[in-house]
């Protein structure tokens, strides 16, 4: 039988600013600080009601026994008989599995301090090939991060289009470039076809042995051995570590080949500190829980069908796309984890932007559409920049004016200069835009996500989702199943001769 929500479902839909009238510190209720961030969830219709409600439904879920069997190694991937351990990579788990994590660290460690004593030859650039979770993860870290301290050129491939492969070679030095193969399976197409092609690359410019210049980040090392790999050059990681939760694990080498292992290290300890705080806290100061709550509020009770997240932070610009994965991938299922009909919506759309350029683009539909979107502010109190400080006040003033302007809106009899208001935001305000705390951000929504799937029922770490195109395209290359396809498909193979 599945969950009762008729408690959720029967929570008065107060208007915001009328929540805000009433009794009661609605900041003390739900404005959090964790981890070096404040997470405001007051401009949302979250009640103490709304809370007791939710707290109810993770009891009838199991949620504590679930949370435990997550840090503890347990079965949380019933489809595919896994355990889901990312957490163990910043010494968050069962006990072996902390230890085998900080052994294959080590041994990455050892390769990181071997390539800056030039036991591989000289190394300028970085050119890391992976896709999906092997590459949307040290991307996010890299980019958010490198202001200053990047001590290499890191290119980061993951479209088979070849105009992105080309496009990363284009100004690199073959002889002091290494080519940095991340995949869990080792058997993505579009990353080995990117890696053969860098190979050919190393080896049209006159590089003899091509694979000595390759390192291999994966869960299968032999296969990366077979394909070549100096088995010394294979960092590998366990396979119970999900790919969009591997940026952790050595997938996350290029960020501390070219940040440092410090900065590394300071990510995962961040990311430790959230995984603490999601372990150990009431659900009504959890701030992964309470980010959950405010998601099903909308999905479940008001035909809410999208979040925007939007970076007032230029360095965390890949941010929404790195949330798409993570949430999308995890949480799009029709199907509970036992593979009954789940008979209501699973998880929200993410999308997203930069402020304040989404603000000149897409905020128009956000204040006037007929859409009700829930927006995720991200903001650090810290600027990154050292220009006239005029620049980040305005960026942050902008952020906190759009939040208000959207809950008060503004009453006009005149339908086109009307704003409804009552739209909802969170605000995550960062103290500072560090490895400590962007390490604690992602916990942050790797734990919401996880949240949002146990109170769904949701299995959150298959992605059998994918597997159906993957395994068309690969059938467009064998003519009898090609003759199967549909007239459409055949005539835009055929026009386009592939
Ligand atoms: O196609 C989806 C997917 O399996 C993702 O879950 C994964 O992050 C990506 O492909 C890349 O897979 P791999 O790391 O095995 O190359």
């Amino acid at each position: 039988m599945g969950a009762d929500w008729s408690a959720i479902e029967a929570l008065p839909k107060t208007p915001l600013v009328g929540l805000f009238g009433e009794k009661g510190d609605r900041l003390k209720l739900l404005a959090h600080d964790s981890c070096g961030m404040r997470f405001d969830f007051a401009k949302t219709h979250l009640t103490a009601d709304a809370i007791a409600a939710f707290e109810g439904l993770a009891r009838a879920q199991g949620f504590a026994a679930k949370r435990e069997a997550l840090f503890g190694g347990g079965i949380v991937n019933p489809s595919e008989g896994r355990a889901a351990e990312h957490t163990a990579q910043r010494g968050e788990g069962a006990a072996e599995s902390v230890a085998l994590a900080k052994m294959l660290h080590d041994r990455m460690r050892a390769l990181i301090d071997a390539i800056e004593g030039d036991a591989l030859g000289p190394v300028r650039h970085i050119v890391h090939i992976g896709i999906g979770g092997s590459a949307l993860g040290p991307d996010l870290i890299v980019d958010a991060l490198s202001s200053d301290r990047l001590r290499y050129d890191v290119a980061i491939v993951s479209n088979v289009d070849g105009i992105s492969l080309e496009n990363a070679l284009a100004d690199f030095d073959p002889a002091a470039t290494l080519i940095v193969v991340a995949s869990k399976t080792f058997t993505t197409t579009e990353t080995m076809l990117n890696a053969g092609s860098a190979l050919d690359w190393l080896a049209e410019h006159g590089i003899d042995d091509p694979y000595s210049r390759v390192i291999a980040l994966t869960a299968a090392p032999d296969k990366a051995v077979e394909w070549g790999v100096d088995e010394t050059r294979v960092l590998p990681f366990p396979e119970s570590v999900g790919g969009r939760y591997s940026l952790w694990s050595s997938i996350g080498f290029p960020a501390a080949l070219a940040l440092g292992w410090d900065c590394f290290a300071e990510l995962l300890e961040g990311a430790g500190e959230m995984d603490r705080h999601f372990r150990l806290t009431a659900p009504s100061q959890n701030v992964p829980m309470l980010a959950a709550f405010v998601d099903l509020l909308y999905t479940q009770t008001r035909g809410v069908t999208t979040r925007a997240v939007f970076a007032y932070d230029e360095r965390l610009r890949l941010l929404p796309s790195y949330l798409q994965q993570l949430e999308m991938e995890s949480n799009g299922k029709s199907v509970t984890a036992d593979g009954a009909p789940l008979g209501r919506p699973s998880a929200a759309i993410t999308w997203g932007g930069v402020g304040t350029d989404a603000q000149h683009a897409v905020f128009q539909l956000l204040h006037q559409g007929t859409h009700v979107v829930p927006v995720e502010f991200v903001a650090s109190i810290e600027a990154g920049d050292a220009m006239d400080p005029e620049h980040h006040r305005l960026l942050l003033v902008n952020a906190f004016a759009q939040g208000a302007a959207l809950m008060t809106g503004r009453a006009s009899e005149d339908g086109n200069r009307n704003y409804p208001g009552d739209r909802p935001s969170t605000t995550i305000l960062l103290d500072r835009l560090d490895a400590r705390t962007l390490g604690a951000l992602i916990a942050f929504y790797e734990a919401r996500t996880f949240a949002n799937a146990v109170l769904l029922g949701i299995n959150p770490f298959d992605q059998f989702g994918v597997e159906l195109g993957k395994e068309m395209a690969r059938g467009i290359d064998d003519p009898a199943a090609r003759a199967g396809f549909d007239v459409s498909t055949r005539m835009l193979i055929e026009r386009a001769g592939v």
